[in-house]
């Protein structure tokens, strides 16, 4: 048969992301060109300043992503791009740019959601078994995704405020961390221990599948307020037992959330996937906590957001003949189905 190539596009954040992968498995190239340095010092990614970055790197990242995979244009038989969600102007930088190609080189052009590509990262390491159950923790999104079968997506339960990683982040700048503080966090929680009993939100029976994270971001802001107050810096005195506390309270939520929705919806596989799932508390407990179910855990580099994801997920979209027309445009709020 012959070989299938995906050339994919994801620019819906910060990261101005083209990869190639063959034949659904195999990421032949996976260009990252992030631009975290300029939205740091305003604690946050600042929208315009995303789009204007998107338009200078985009035509190199492809250029460079053909090269690294050592084929042409005329080689590929799809181009894949992330419709959603994510920053409206962002989005259509990638849009636009995968609409250009794929018009100019005749080929057909595969929309995909950017938290179905953050899910089937799984695809580029191992082999995902069907019931599958995601748990999707970004910046901007903290959900569990059921996965019934290959390419079908239903979203059991998120958060009704921030998302995890964006919770990190409001922290860490209270801690006086550049942004984004997930990973800084995470390696000074490795040294203190869990001395602040934080609440952990949305836990009884009724709250199911919801989670919460604004209430401890605000128990932790004012813990560290009251404190200077009464003329005590716990940021500079005790920031290892702050962080830790702060994670061991994200950490607890995500696992037991996570369990109650495999017993609603028993699945083989354990897919953990968005920035968020780089964070080693996490990754510690779910080697402790889920040892009954097969967990894919993709490495960092596929973690964060990047295009090769996209590929992974926009070659199911293909075999099921999900494709777009030249009208595509961006949906800043696409969500799965809920059920
Ligand atoms: O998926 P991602 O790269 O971008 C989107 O939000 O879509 O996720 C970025 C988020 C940031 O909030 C960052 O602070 C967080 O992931 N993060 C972490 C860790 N590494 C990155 N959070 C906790 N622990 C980490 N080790
Ligand atoms: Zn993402």
């Amino acid at each position: 048969m012959k070989d299938k190539y995906i050339l994919a596009f994801e620019t819906s954040c910060d990261e101005t992301s083209v990869a190639v992968l063959k034949n659904g498995t195999e990421l032949l190239s996976n260009i990252i060109a992030s631009q975290v340095n300029s939205h740091k010092r305003f604690g946050g990614v600042v929208p315009e300043v995303a789009s204007r970055h998107h338009v200078e790197q985009i035509t190199a990242c492809i250029d460079e992503a053909l090269d690294e995979a050592g084929i042409v244009a005329s080689d590929l038989t799809a181009v894949a791009v992330t419709e959603g969600p994510g920053l409206v102007g962002a989005l259509l930088i990638g849009i636009m740019a995968a609409k250009t190609f794929a018009w100019a080189h005749k080929l057909p052009l595969i929309p995909v959601n950017h938290m179905a590509g953050h899910l089937m990262a799984a695809a580029l390491v191992d082999t995902i078994e069907y019931p599958a159950m995601a748990l999707l923790v970004s910046g901007g999104h903290t959900e569990l995704v059921y996965v019934e079968s290959e390419g079908n997506y239903k979203k059991i339960g998120e958060t009704r405020d921030d998302a995890a990683g964006e919770a990190y982040d409001k922290v860490g700048r209270v801690m006086g961390l550049t942004y984004p503080s997930g990973k800084e966090i995470d390696e000074l929680a490795h040294k203190g221990k869990d001395t602040y009993a934080f609440p952990r939100a949305m836990m009884t029976a009724a709250d199911g599948l919801e989670m919460s994270f604004s209430g401890l971001k605000s128990a932790f802001i004012n813990l560290v307020h009251n404190a200077k107050q009464q003329g005590k810096d716990l940021v500079a005195d005790d920031l290892e037992n702050l962080a830790a506390s702060f994670q061991a309270a994200v950490v607890d939520v995500l696992i037991e959330k996570t369990k109650r929705a495999l017993e609603q919806y028993p699945a083989k596989t354990l897919i953990v996937g968005g920035g968020v799932s780089a964070n080693q508390g996490l990754r510690e407990r779910l080697a402790t906590d889920m040892t009954d179910i097969k967990v894919i855990l993709p490495p960092l580099r596929l973690c964060g957001d990047n295009a090769g994801m996209i590929a992974a997920a926009a070659s199911v979209e293909m075999e099921k003949g999900n494709l777009a027309d030249l009208s595509l445009n961006a949906r800043p709020s696409l969500v799965f189905r809920d059920m």
